[in-house]
């Protein structure tokens, strides 16, 4: 059949900045006497932060971001520009508790002593309170999670509430508004055979050549515009749709 993307897609892709996005709320005003609008659903995190991680990610996304990036990836715009060295990939690095602790001691430690030859803790260091820094490398645990995987589900849920919930719909059931001008149904997530088997490969490479590449069906080949990172993202979100695939989220207790 024709591919066709959606039009809501299309606008989405327009739309995106690079920077961490919110999803829009959407809020339709109500009409006294007018019948309800239809609910409009988002899929859910990938796993509910704690109290403690909120905080942290609000810390993240204004201090930390800039250089480590959306997914802690390391390219955040002040690395992509040139002016700072990549901070390394986070993703699949472990934050434990201790690990957690022994970063914040050397924090700490480093606090006392602005050495040129430390640039991270340098410019980090001039602008934050510590207790703000703890707060930033608590919610590492929660941004690098799962660590098994180059990518971050936390980060993969954007996209998927800009991207694929259209098709693939707020449960990962396959039933977005998208899926009903489709010959093929859109994939469900929640009893997916390649996410059941923890084939995290073959799940990416759908994502990125499409189906016209797999089996000439209407799944777009996102790898013309996501990076691979991204789509690593993605891979760890669809994966929190089955329970058991991941392992249980940091600060869950699960
Ligand atoms: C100006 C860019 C920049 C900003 C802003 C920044 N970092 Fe970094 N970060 C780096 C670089 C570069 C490295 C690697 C080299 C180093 O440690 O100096 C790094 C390394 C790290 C590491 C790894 C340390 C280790 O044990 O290997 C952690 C954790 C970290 N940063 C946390 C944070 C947190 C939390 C924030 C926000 C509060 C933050 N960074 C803000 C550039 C930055
Ligand atoms: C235009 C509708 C549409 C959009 C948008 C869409 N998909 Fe799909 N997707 C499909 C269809 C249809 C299939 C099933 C047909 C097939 O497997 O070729 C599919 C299949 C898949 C599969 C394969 C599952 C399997 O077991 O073979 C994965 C993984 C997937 N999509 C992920 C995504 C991700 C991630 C996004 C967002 C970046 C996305 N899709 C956006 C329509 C869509």
């Amino acid at each position: 059949m024709q591919f066709r993307v959606p039009a809501a897609v299309i606008l989405s892709l327009a739309f995106t900045a690079c920077g961490p996005s919110e999803p829009a709320q959407t809020e339709v005003p109500q009409e006294p006497g007018q019948p309800a609008a239809p609910e409009v659903t988002e899929a859910p995190l990938p796993f509910q932060l704690t109290a403690e991680q909120e905080a942290g990610k609000v810390v993240y996304e204004t201090m930390c971001w800039s250089c480590h990036g959306t997914a802690g990836r390391g390219d955040g715009p002040a690395v992509l520009a040139g002016a700072v060295a990549s901070p390394g990939d986070l993703t699949q690095r472990s934050f434990s508790d201790s690990d957690i602790r022994r970063i914040q001691a050397a924090f700490q430690a480093a606090a006392g002593d602005l050495s040129p030859d430390n640039p991270h803790m340098a410019n980090v260091l001039s602008i934050i309170e510590v207790e703000d820094f703890n707060l930033a490398a608590g919610f590492l645990a929660a941004l690098s999670y799962p660590t098994e995987l180059p990518g971050s589900a936390l980060a993969g849920h954007a996209n998927y509430v800009l991207r694929c919930q259209s098709c693939h719909g707020p449960t990962g059931e396959g039933n977005g508004p998208g899926a009903e001008v489709l010959e093929l149904a859109p994939a469900n997530f929640t009893q997916d055979t390649l996410l059941a088997a923890r084939n995290f490969q073959a799940a990416f490479d759908k994502i990125q050549l499409g189906g016209g590449g797999v089996h000439g069906s209407a799944m777009p080949p996102w790898g013309v515009m996501l990076k691979a990172g991204e789509i690593w993202d993605l891979v760890a979100y669809i994966s929190s749709f089955q329970p058991g695939i991941l392992p249980p989220a940091p600060g869950t207790g699960e």
